[in-house]
């Protein structure tokens, strides 16, 4: 059967995640997989850091509690991401308490295992995504004093717990709608102005943790109906520069989606000139660039396996070798190891 580890592999000068099982199905390791050099390795050799995110969940799940997910994060990864036991939402379960259990578990896998971890989030600016007691939170009389608390405070103590633990943060994910726009959150409505909440995040995480490399992250990418993305994301990367923000890098999720094909070569939609504009206006900017959490979104594709993972391996590989054209990406981490433990499966079944 085909397998997209050994396929992706093979595609040489280029180093590329491989989504390795299909849904459901057992995965079947080739004899060669085991020789092969480890995608950490191959990564390494181009000065490129790879991995994986990984869960706290049920042995059955995405999990470092999983023996079969943990033998794939050990022989392809050196650095794992935590998917969701890092947010406001696994540890703040209230304005006075933080609840560091199942991400203090993940490091010590992460550790025992030689595996470095990454910090993923200490600000998802999406109002889904704060916890329900922020955005019902009564900020009082002096709503922005309030609001400018509660975030140094939860920055200031990540950071103390896990600084030199840790050499990147995702300080700030996903603050840029689609339409270009700024997300507000019950946070930056109190603190009375969003940009400087963001401003704020940063400048808190630089004094907390003055080694480490701060990431603005964000899923801006290079399908067609992005422009506006990209544009707000560019804009809040020059506004950063120009108020002097201590922002390092800016982290492209990656989640890229075969959305639609080309109705001349059939190949799926995307706009590799535009894409490669945004990025040398960002790396020019002097920014670093990360991959943060890259996946194929395959919902659109031929249903034939072999042709969906063919275009798959295309369409990943089109886009990996513009990335790993630019010297100043140090990071690669896919959103999960395997398809059958993928958020897509709930997210865009
Ligand atoms: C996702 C997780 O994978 C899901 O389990 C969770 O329900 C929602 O968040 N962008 C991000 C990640 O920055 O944190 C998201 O992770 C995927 C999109």
């Amino acid at each position: 059967m085909f397998n997209r580890r050994s396929a992706l592999l093979g595609l040489g000068s280029t180093l590329v995640a491989g989504c390795a099982a299909r849904r459901g199905s057992p995965e079947p390791t080739p004899p060669s997989v085991a020789s092969t050099p480890s995608l950490a390795r191959l990564a390494a050799d181009k000065g490129i850091k790879f991995g994986s995110t990984v869960g706290a969940g049920p042995a059955n799940s995405g999990s470092f509690r999983n023996p079969d997910y943990v033998r794939l994060l050990k022989a392809d990864c050196a650095i794992i991401v935590p998917e969701n036991e890092m947010k406001w939402q696994a540890i703040r379960p209230s304005a006075e308490t933080f609840d560091f259990g199942r991400f203090d578990e993940m490091l010590s896998f992460a550790g025992a295992n030689g595996l470095e971890t990454r910090g993923h989030t200490l600000l998802w600016h999406r109002p889904e995504w704060m916890p329900a007691w922020l955005e019902a939170y009564d900020f009082g009389t002096r709503p922005a004093t309030a609001a400018a608390d509660i975030l140094t405070r939860h920055v200031n103590t990540v950071a103390e717990r896990y600084r030199g633990r840790m050499s990147s943060f995702d300080v700030v994910n996903e603050a840029v709608l689609h339409d270009s726009s700024l997300a507000t959150t019950a946070l930056s409505r109190a603190f009375g102005d969003t940009l400087g909440l963001l401003d704020l995040a940063f400048h808190s995480a630089r004094k907390a943790l003055p080694d480490a490399e701060l990431v603005y992250n964000d899923y801006m990418s290079w399908e067609p109906g992005n422009e506006g993305h990209r544009a707000g994301v560019l804009r809040l990367l020059e506004g950063f520069k120009a108020r002097g923000v201590p922002v390092d890098t800016l982290g492209i999720q990656s989640h890229i989606r075969i959305d639609s094909l080309d109705g001349q070569t059939g190949v799926p939609a995307r706009n590799e000139r535009e894409w490669r504009q945004f990025l040398d206006a960002v790396t020019a900017m002097g920014y670093g660039i990360a991959i943060t959490e890259f996946d194929v979104n395959d919902q659109v594709a031929p249903a034939g396996i072999t042709a969906r993972d063919q275009m798959v391996a295309d369409f990943a590989k089109a886009y990996l070798d513009i990335m790993f054209a630019y010297p100043q990406l140090k990071t690669a981490l896919l959103w999960g190891m395997q398809d059958q433990h993928s958020w897509l499966q709930s997210f865009k079944p």
